[in-house]
């Protein structure tokens, strides 16, 4: 496959796949992002992980329970379609142990009550799935079709965060204190996890045009902004923004200036929970060892006797 047919294909909306010819700079942002993404959901286990054993009823111990396994789930869809374009699944452990590869910002931040965890559902996933809709027709094929999946688990998440809220919203005063108090905590967060501004995004022009990514950081987060102000309303919390507002010409929602500083310091490790994030990662890494060595001499005993 020659430059030609590469760039044919993006042109035409289809797909490139495993053993297709590509840029070698289009194979890299790939890893990048893929392999980005399923850091975030590895380490977006723990957050709400922390919840499972604190649970206020064996129902929301059980959804809570199905979700983290589903972001483990994410997690290893898309090692595996990030494996498709010859990269290390441990390496990539790796570069994320050390630093040398990101994750979502927004799982730097502590999850101090169980309303954390509906909020997290309602406007983490929420958000989530504004980004990751449009990634369903990206056009690395094993990325777009891990979407897919991903998407629809997605879905789930949202609601059974958005059901906890309503719940806790129908509850005592002290409940109702607490979801608004999570909502304070997590909005402008939530608003930083579609990256910078896009003059400040030195990767979307060349992800647009090779339509990796189908809208830019600023057109998502408006979508999400626009999505999530009407379910405040319903849930009966206010979104901590004062100059939020409706601009009827431009059919969207006016929201607040975003502190950016604070988005660097936390994707350059400054965040909240950075440290206890990574540190447990490499601890459950350096666990797992003997699992990934006992797999491993297993698969090459059956080569033997496969061979003989
Ligand atoms: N957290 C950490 N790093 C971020 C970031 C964030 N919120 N936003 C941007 N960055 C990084 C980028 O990775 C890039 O650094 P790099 O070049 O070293 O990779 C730099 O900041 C500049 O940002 P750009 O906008 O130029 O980078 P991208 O074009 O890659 O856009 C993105 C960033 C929108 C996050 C894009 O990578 C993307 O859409 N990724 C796939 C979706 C994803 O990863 N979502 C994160 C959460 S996963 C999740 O929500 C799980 C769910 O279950 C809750």
């Amino acid at each position: 496959m020659s430059e030609q047919v590469f760039a044919d294909t993006i042109e035409k909306d289809q797909r490139i796949e495993p053993r297709d010819w590509m840029p070698d700079k289009y194979r890299a942002t790939m890893i990048r992002q893929i392999a980005q993404h399923a850091h975030s959901e590895i380490i977006g286990m723990q957050p709400e992980g922390a919840w499972i054993t604190r649970a206020p009823s064996l129902r929301r111990k059980a959804i809570l329970l199905a979700k983290v396994q589903d972001e483990a789930g994410h997690g290893l869809y898309l090692y595996s379609a990030a494996e498709t374009l010859g990269a290390d699944r441990g390496d990539l452990t790796r570069r994320l142990i050390e630093g040398r590869q990101k994750y979502s910002s927004i799982f730097n931040y502590p999850t101090l009550t169980f309303a954390d965890v509906g909020v997290i559902g309602w406007l983490v996933d929420g958000a989530a799935i504004c980004n990751q809709v449009p990634l369903c027709r990206s056009s690395y094929g094993p990325y777009a079709r891990a979407m897919i999946r991903i998407c629809k688990e997605e879905s789930f998440h949202q609601r059974q965060g958005y059901e906890l809220l309503m719940t806790m919203m129908r509850g005592t005063e002290a409940q109702r204190a607490m979801v608004q108090d999570a909502v304070d905590r997590w909005w402008w967060p939530s608003l930083m996890m579609f990256g910078p501004p896009d003059g400040d995004s030195p990767n979307t022009a060349q992800s647009m045009a090779w339509k990796i990514k189908r809208h830019t950081n600023d057109e998502l987060r408006q979508r999400f902004v626009d999505m999530s102000v009407p379910q405040a309303e319903a849930l009966g919390v206010r979104l901590p923004d004062d100059d939020l507002r409706w601009n009827a010409d431009r059919e969207h929602y006016d929201f607040g200036a975003i502190d950016w500083s604070e988005l660097k310091r936390v994707i350059s490790g400054d965040g909240p929970m950075n440290a206890e994030r990574i540190a447990h990662r490499r601890r459950a890494d350096e666990e797992g060892a003997w699992v990934r060595e006992a797999a491993a001499a297993h698969a090459a005993k059956k080569r033997e006797a496969a061979a003989k």
